[in-house]
């Protein structure tokens, strides 16, 4: 696994990463993608990854710090590419991502996933998510079907027993 920054140097890979996902799995990047002025624009913020095998984008991975009264929260964004699931690659991701954003003084990070996506909702359970919200008919498919929306969170301070647990410890102290 090599995670990097977002920067101008891996743009054009970033681009061709997002081309070659699913309408489905772009939702969970949940940004602007039209082009490769609006991927640019992703370069240089502190709280993106990528990470890179053979010079190619095969995961990215952001922390976006919510406005005013919750700029102590952030929303976690992850998503791999579907050749590459199931070889530990999202978790790595997830892991670098909360360590980060709690180094940054972010105290509370969450993620928002649909509830029929067991996998992820497993995966950020044993990095020290819990449920926090369950939210009704939140989410509509392109069939116009609904779909509840489920609200995991982690906060530093309550869970730094599973932090330990997960081998975050070490990172956030250095
Ligand atoms: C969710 C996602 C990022 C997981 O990435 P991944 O690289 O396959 O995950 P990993 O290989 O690191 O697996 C992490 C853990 O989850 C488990 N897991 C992953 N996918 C699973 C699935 N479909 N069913 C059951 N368990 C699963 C793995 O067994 C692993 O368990 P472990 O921690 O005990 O080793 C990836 O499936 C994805 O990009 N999905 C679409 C986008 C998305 O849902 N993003 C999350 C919300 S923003």
């Amino acid at each position: 696994m090599t995670i990097q920054p977002v920067t101008v140097d891996n743009i054009e890979a970033l681009t061709g990463f997002f081309g070659s996902l699913s309408e489905r799995d772009l939702t969970f990047v949940r940004e602007d993608l039209s082009d490769t002025a609006a991927v640019s624009a992703l370069a240089g913020d502190p709280l993106r990854w990528v990470d890179i095998d053979d010079e190619r984008v095969d995961g990215y991975v952001a922390v976006e710090r919510l406005p005013g009264w919750s700029s102590h929260v952030g929303e976690l964004r992850l998503v791999v590419d579907p050749a590459r699931r199931g070889s530990g690659l999202g978790r790595g991701l997830a892991q670098h991502a909360l360590t980060e954003a709690f180094k940054t003084g972010i105290r509370k990070v969450v993620v928002e996933l649909a509830v029929d996506q067991e996998g992820a909702v497993a995966m950020f359970s044993r990095l020290g998510f819990t449920g926090e919200a369950l939210l009704r008919d939140h989410i509509r498919d392109r069939d116009g079907h609904l779909h509840d929306l489920l609200v995991l969170a982690h906060n530093v301070d309550e869970n730094w027993s599973t932090i330990d647990g997960v081998g975050l410890s070490d990172a956030l102290m250095s």
